[in-house]
C-alpha cells in the first residue's frame, strides 16, 4: 500500500505575549492511498492546527510532513508553494473563493498557477464543475451561487491538479444540514473514485461513512 501523507511527532507551538500556546504535543499520522480520514475532537483540540501543517500552510515548530516521500518542511517557500499545488488539495469551511472570479475562473486558478495552457484548463474547469454537478453554474460568481453550491466549487479547485491528497477542514460547518448531507455524498462520490480524504468534523455523520476515525484531545492523537 501506498502511503500518501506520512506525518511524524509534529508539535506546534505559538508563542504569545511572552507565554507558549502549544497547539499540538506531538502527533504522527499516516494516511494510505484511498483512505478516508476523519478527524474528531473538542473544539480546541487542534484539528485545524494538524490539518494546516499536513497541507503546507504552516510549519511544525518540530516533527515533519511528507507528501508522497516529498518532506514539506525541507523545501524553500517556492518549492513548498509548487509541491502544494501540485500535491495537495485544502477546501475550507469558508469556502475561500475569490468574488471577483466566476465558478469556472475560480476552478482553473490552481492550474492557472502551475502554468496549464487555456484550453487544458477551461477544459478540465467544465469537467470539475459538471462533477460537482455545477455544470450550468459555471458563470457565476460566489455571489451569485448559494453555499453548498460555492463548496462544490472550492472542492472541484481543489481537485484541479488532481492531489494526492483531499483536505477539508469543517467543510460542512457553514451549510444547513440538507446541504451539507450533499456535500457528504460528495465526499463518498471521491472516496468510492479514489480519492484519499482527510476530512476534520464535528459532523457525526462523516464519522459513520469514513473508512477510518482519528481522535484529537488536547493536541493529542487518543484512541
Ligand atoms: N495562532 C495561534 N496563536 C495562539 N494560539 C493558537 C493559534 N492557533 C491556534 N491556537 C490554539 O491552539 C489550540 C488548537 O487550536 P485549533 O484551531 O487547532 O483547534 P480545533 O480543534 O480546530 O478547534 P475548533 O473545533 O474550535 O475549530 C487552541 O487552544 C487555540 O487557541
Ligand atoms: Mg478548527
Amino acid at each position: 500500500m501506498t502511503i500518501v501523507l506520512d506525518a511524524r511527532d509534529l508539535e506546534r507551538r505559538h508563542a504569545l505575549e511572552g507565554s507558549e500556546v502549544t497547539a499540538l504535543r506531538g502527533v504522527s499520522l499516516q494516511v494510505e492511498e484511498g483512505e478516508y480520514v476523519a478527524i474528531v475532537g473538542p473544539s480546541g483540540s487542534g484539528k485545524s492546527t494538524l490539518l494546516t501543517l499536513l497541507g503546507g500552510l504552516d510549519l511544525p515548530s518540530s516533527g515533519s510532513v511528507a507528501i508522497l516521500g516529498a518532506s514539506l518542511s525541507a523545501l524553500p517557500d517556492r518549492a513548498l508553494t509548487r509541491l502544494r499545488l501540485e500535491r495537495i488539495g485544502f477546501v475550507f469551511q469558508r469556502f475561500h473563493l475569490l468574488p471577483v472570479l466566476t465558478a469556472r475562473e475560480n476552478v482553473e486558478l490552481p492550474m492557472a498557477e502551475m502554468g496549464v495552457a487555456p484550453d487544458a484548463r477551461r477544459a478540465r474547469a467544465a469537467e470539475l464543475l459538471a462533477y460537482v454537478g455545477l455544470a450550468d453554474r459555471s458563470g457565476h460568481r460566489p455571489t451569485q451561487l448559494s453555499g453548498g453550491e460555492m463548496q462544490r466549487v472550492a472542492i472541484a479547485r481543489a481537485l484541479a491538479n488532481r492531489p494526492a491528497i483531499l483536505l477539508a477542514d469543517e467543510p460542512t460547518g457553514e451549510l444547513d444540514a440538507a446541504t451539507g448531507r450533499e456535500i457528504l455524498a460528495l465526499f463518498r462520490r471521491l472516496h468510492a473514485d479514489g480519492t484519499t480524504l482527510v476530512v476534520v468534523t464535528h459532523d457525526e455523520r462523516v464519522t459513520s461513512e469514513a473508512s477510518r476515525v482519528v481522535r484529537m484531545l488536547d493536541g493529542r492523537i487518543v484512541d
